[in-house]
């Protein structure tokens, strides 16, 4: 906002006291009177939900349980800077089904690539999930469980921690299932044309090795930087009255 030229205020939860002090819609409401657009960064996806209903002014995802939007925009602009296309990538994650995996599902369908997700057996999408992919399960997005047969002819490996914000009850368990599913050399040497991607912060020595990470194959700190200018894109379509003109126009 600040490179645009606006200015933004900054209300953590705990003192935002969202859906405790006051109710979702009635928040809403009330801030929207205030803002011309609202980032909400928060838990339960339904909180986003429930407050875009009562709200009059854009409000952006910018992190729910369920899914993580701007990240896959910021890291399809990072596949577009790197390969000078995103139609027809293969994009591998190595993970779980989450919200980033998600996220980059729906961005691999709408640009016509394809996200091959490497889970562990009860890591795996959803029946949900997979009703909301619908005719593109098993084309654009497909979901495998070993890694190694994964990689094969993989444009971009990507990774996410393996224990996600409100799984912090489950990090032992996840710990041990996830064990095989790490982004290291071993498997680079599988893929050597593969970008590597993680939306950060990494645990290093976890999903991914240090040297993973530091690697010529890696495009991960690029892929942080976008974060700052895909978000800069979101503001700029949806608080300027040129912004779906302008959208329409680059769907072109
Ligand atoms: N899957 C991670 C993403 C962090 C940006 C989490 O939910 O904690």
């Amino acid at each position: 906002m600040a490179q645009l030229g606006g200015s933004t205020v900054f209300l953590p939860a705990n003192e935002a006291g969202l859906g405790t002090r006051e109710t979702i819609p009635d928040f809403a409401r009330t801030l929207c009177q205030y803002c011309d657009a609202i980032v909400l960064r928060t838990f339960a996806h339904s909180t986003v939900e429930t407050f875009a209903e009562h709200a009059t002014v854009p409000i952006i995802n910018g992190l729910t349980d369920y899914l993580h939007p701007c990240q896959a925009l910021a890291d399809f602009q990072t596949i577009l800077e790197h390969f000078g296309t995103v139609a027809g990538k293969r994009v591998v994650f190595i993970g779980d089904a989450n919200n980033v995996s998600r996220s980059l599902a729906h961005a691999c369908i709408l640009a016509g690539s394809t996200l091959v997700l490497a889970c562990p057996k009860d890591y795996a999408f959803t029946d949900a999930d997979i009703a909301a992919f619908g005719e593109h399960w098993g084309r654009s997005v497909i979901q495998v469980h070993d890694p190694a047969a994964a990689v094969a002819g993989a444009d971009v490996l990507y990774t996410d921690v393996w224990t996600s914000m409100g799984q912090e009850a489950e990090k032992a368990v996840r710990l041990k299932a996830f064990q095989g599913y790490q982004i290291n050399e071993r498997l680079l040497a599988l893929a050597p044309k593969a970008k590597v991607m993680h939306c950060l912060p990494a645990h290093r020595g976890e999903e991914i090795t240090d040297g993973a990470v530091e690697c010529a194959q890696s495009i991960i700190f690029d892929q942080a930087e976008n974060r700052l200018h895909a978000q800069k894109a979101v503001l700029r379509v949806l608080m300027c009255a040129d912004g779906p003109a302008l959208l329409a126009s680059m769907r072109k």
